[in-house]
């Protein structure tokens, strides 16, 4: 059965007249009128806490939200991800990163077959390879330690992994350093070769399909690199493939016993769960990556059972729905006020923007209203002092998705008041801002002159009714943060629920990668190909540079 586009829902109309009253709504009043709305507005599940009371929406909004959510099919939707149907209509792929984190004793189905028990082998395999390197059994091929690894990969292949690897810092093992490379500027690699070792250094090269061209280039020279020193025997010592392309791994060079398989039912950006997390099982050790697993796989259960009027993901996904195709805000900001989610921005901004960043619906239609928002942002307090200016005072309204934990990790005393303080302040000043009233009062208390109190009112007014979700977890640990990760997994679900589009494919990454392939040949040959006068014009001058 065909689930109605956004528009088309009998809901929408409801919507669309409710939003109406929603448009003269002060959130502060919405506050003061109801005491009860903090904890009808918040949620708990998988160690974390959302509150959403701080956006410009009603129980009714919720309501009629929901309602929206079951007349998309929603909940039948998360149940054929769950069951392993191939939703990824466009490479007829089922999309089972949930299954990577189920127990053991779960079943899960792909044409026919359980899948549990091969996901269970390479995570037993990803254990035994860890604890060989932490142990120093796995030598490198002067017979030293391995003391860095290398992570070469980009997108999905990189953004999860170096994200959670930074984030659970604390939990890092000792003696250890792990790296992640990315850009094909040859910078980027460089600044990792200058200051490595090629004996005691193990370059892990992740990539799904390994055709990807920044990985294979990158690969390529960290291999040259490493056999100015070592001999191709020794490279089963310090090469190690993570892919679903067994053939092109064994053409590089890497042996089969070194690469760690994964399947193509696993999206890029949702596959940090899967072998793909070898840097992150590196990093912070097995038990800790089991722990990361149980916490996304708590947020699973959640989302499969809660009902959709207390589901976190469902809510978060909703209310996002609200924000960008009622009351029409084309961005969101995320603001964690952890420095160790310094990368959790450009982890989501994968995740939502290439799932959801789509103009046709799954039937091949044209949308008719708006999909993924720009998805931005940097930690908290450093951002307040970059754009929060703009935030507050600025012509767009643009959401904020605060992130913080109760609990910090270090014992500097008063730094972890201080950041709290600061998020709480945040969401507060965006939503309560400060009236013209309230400035000429406060200007007036200080002392300044009336001509001069009337040039600065307008300046130093904050229109506030500005909204924002706030996300608490007690500490930021392994289990937390594969819950947070599950959260936004299923959020990006939802809306793309909601919006009828495949979230699994990324189509539009295609056609820059193809046409780079035809300059790249340019600067390096002696063919021209016929493009527009500016493209021809900087194509020439790189020839012209790189020639010297
Ligand atoms: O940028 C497109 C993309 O296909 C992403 O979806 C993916 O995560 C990334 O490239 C890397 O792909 P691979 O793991 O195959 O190298």
């Amino acid at each position: 059965m065909n689930s109605p586009n956004l528009v088309n829902a009998a809901v929408f109309k409801k919507l669309t007249n409710h939003l109406q009253e929603a448009k003269k709504w002060s959130l502060s009043e919405l506050f003061e009128k109801d005491p009860g709305r903090f904890p009808s507005m918040t949620l708990t599940a998988g160690g974390l806490f959302l509150d959403y009371s701080k956006n410009c929406l009603s129980g009714k909004t919720v309501e009629l939200l929901v309602e929206l959510a079951e007349e998309c099919r929603l909940e039948q939707k998360r149940d054929d991800m769950f069951r392993g149907d191939k939703i990824n209509t466009t490479e007829h792929r089922a999309v089972l990163h949930t299954a990577l984190r189920a127990p053991r004793y779960e079943k899960v189905l792909v044409d026919g077959k359980n899948i549990i028990p091969e996901i269970h082998a390479v995570l037993d395999r990803m254990r035994e390879f860890s604890e060989k390197i932490h142990s120093g059994e796995w030598k490198g091929f002067s017979g030293k330690k391995i003391t860095d690894v290398v992570n070469i990969g980009i997108g999905g292949s990189d953004l999860g992994p170096r994200m959670a690897t930074q984030a659970l810092r604390h939990f890092h093992i000792k003696g250890l350093t792990v790296h992640f490379v990315a850009n094909v500027d040859g910078h980027d690699l460089e600044a990792v070769l200058d200051k490595a070792d090629p004996e005691t250094t193990l370059f892990i090269v992740a990539s799904k399909t390994f055709t990807t061209l920044e990985t294979m280039l990158n690969a390529q020279s960290a291999r040259s690199w490493f056999l100015n020193s070592g001999t191709i025997r020794d490279l089963s010592r310090h090469f190690v493939a993570i892919s679903t392309n067994a053939a092109a791994v064994r053409k590089f060079g890497i042996p089969e016993d070194n690469m760690f398989p994964f399947w193509d039912w696993v999206g890029g950006r949702y596959s940090v769960w899967s072998a793909i997390g070898l840097p992150l099982v590196l990093a912070i050790g097995y038990n800790h990556f089991t722990e990361f697993l149980a916490g996304a796989y708590a947020m699973d259960v959640h989302f499969k059972n809660a009902p959709l009027a207390s589901n976190m993901p469902v809510i978060l996904g909703l209310v996002g729905i609200w924000n960008r195709n009622f009351l029409g805000y084309s961005s969101v900001s995320i603001a964690p006020y952890l420095q160790d989610l310094i990368s959790f921005s450009n982890y989501l901004q994968q995740l939502e923007m290439e799932s959801n960043g789509k103009q046709v619906r799954k039937n091949g239609e044209a949308v008719e209203y708006r999909t993924c928002p720009v998805i931005w942002g940097n930690v908290g307090t450093n951002g307040q002092h970059a754009y929060f200016q703009l935030l507050h005072q600025g012509t767009e309204i643009i959401p904020v998705d605060f992130i913080t934990a109760l609990q910090p990790h270090h014992t500097l005393p008063k730094h972890h008041a201080a950041l709290l303080a600061n998020c709480f302040a945040q969401s507060e000043a965006l939503m309560v801002g400060k009236s013209a009233e309230k400035v000429r009062a406060d200007l007036e208390a200080a002392g300044m002159s009336t001509a001069e109190i009337e040039v600065q009112t307008p300046q130093r007014m904050f229109p506030g009714n500005r909204p924002s979700n706030t996300i608490l977890m007690n500490v930021l640990r392994p289990e937390t943060l594969g819950a947070l990760m599950a959260l936004y997994e299923h959020k990006t679900f939802v809306q793309g629920a909601i919006w009828n589009v495949n979230s699994f494919d990324q189509w539009g990454v295609e056609l820059g990668k193809l046409l780079a392939k035809t300059i790249e040949n340019e600067l390096e040959g002696d063919e021209l190909a016929h493009h527009d006068s500016s493209t021809s014009g900087l194509i020439a001058l790189a020839k012209a540079s790189l020639k010297k």
